[in-house]
């Protein structure tokens, strides 16, 4: 199998954009790709200073690595959740990336922030682990990239977590999520801009791109995600876009195309939180706050 554009032989048949790529070809494509999104999107300037957040997966890391070689200043923050040898692990290639590449990494520790990691923070509240983290993530994200100053927050959402996240909001027609998907998310008082630069990228090629670039990274997912309702809507689009290639680019193309029509929904009244004076739309203190003073209370064990 010839590459679509020299003579090599391609590793990657991308089916979906009608290509086959020899190494070089898919590296440079894979750069292409995000600095076209973050142009059309204007996520942020060569002259800003990004802050990614980094999980010690693929995409991530390989975010980190691509914004880098296209010549943006950016630094990264690993958040510690303390779910056990997965944090241990997975901090530890974020850690490593950094190191070798001479880059700046934040970390931020749940059980200095909190006083408990995930795991017990599972054990003492109820619902979904998930749900907890998701809301602990995006406070710490969020309150990083605005104390330390920087221009926004990268996250490593590829085309295959947007594709899944539209599908999971369409099925529930939840227009406010579906008004705040969308690769770039701008700043307010206290709040960073948030930026997804590979949204038009698939996990296969984050996949090979790491490989091709020696970027090391942790395989597993973590333990909480098992039977979580986006690995079972990934499959489903998996499923759709090996019968009709290209299913996951259009859907979520076409989405973004008509997504300035949505309703903007309701204003969400945001107040500064009592305790930590971050904005929250909860009257008292917000979800972060409640979590930490929860933990508090806890019976010593
Ligand atoms: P997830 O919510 O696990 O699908 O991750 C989505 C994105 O959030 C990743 O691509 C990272 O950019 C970021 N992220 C996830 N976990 C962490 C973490 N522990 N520390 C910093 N960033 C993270
Ligand atoms: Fe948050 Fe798994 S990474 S629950
Ligand atoms: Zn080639
Ligand atoms: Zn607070």
């Amino acid at each position: 199998m010839r590459c679509t554009f020299c003579p090599s032989e391609a590793v990657l048949r991308l089916r979906h954009a009608n290509l086959r790529l020899c190494p070089e070809h898919l590296v440079a494509r894979v750069e292409k790709e995000a600095e076209k999104a973050i142009r059309e999107f204007r996520m942020f300037s060569p002259q800003e200073k990004i802050l990614v957040a980094v999980s010690g997966g693929k995409d991530s890391l390989g975010l980190w690595a691509i914004l880098t070689r296209l010549g943006y200043t950016a630094d990264g923050l690993y958040i510690d959740l303390g779910i056990g040898d997965y944090s241990r692990r997975s901090r530890e290639f974020c850690e490593v990336f950094a190191r070798e590449h001479g880059l700046m990494l934040h970390v931020l520790e749940l059980r200095k922030e909190l006083g408990a990691g995930l795991d017990e923070i599972a054990e003492t509240l109820r619902g979904e682990p998930c749900a907890h983290c998701g809301a602990i993530k995006r406070y710490l994200m969020n309150r990083a990239a605005w104390e330390g100053g920087y221009a926004a927050l990268a996250t490593g959402h590829n085309l295959d977590d947007e594709a899944a996240t539209l599908l999971g909001n369409t099925l529930r027609w939840d227009l406010e999520y579906l008004a705040r998907q969308y690769p770039v998310l701008p700043e307010g008082p206290k709040l960073a801009r948030k930026v997804k630069p590979l949204v038009y990228l698939s996990e296969r090629e984050m996949v090979a791109y790491c490989l091709l670039r020696g970027i090391r990274y942790i395989y597993e997912e973590c333990p909480h995600s098992v039977g979580a309702r986006s690995l079972f809507l990934k499959d489903i689009l998996n499923r759709l876009e090996d019968a009709a290639p290209s299913t996951k680019i259009t859907f979520l193309k076409s989405f973004l195309r008509v997504h300035d029509q949505l309703p903007p929904g309701p204003e969400a009244e945001v107040h500064a939180c009592p305790s930590c004076g971050m904005p929250t739309a909860a009257r008292g203190p917000c979800r972060f706050c409640r979590i930490k003073e929860r933990m508090a209370q806890r019976a010593p064990a």
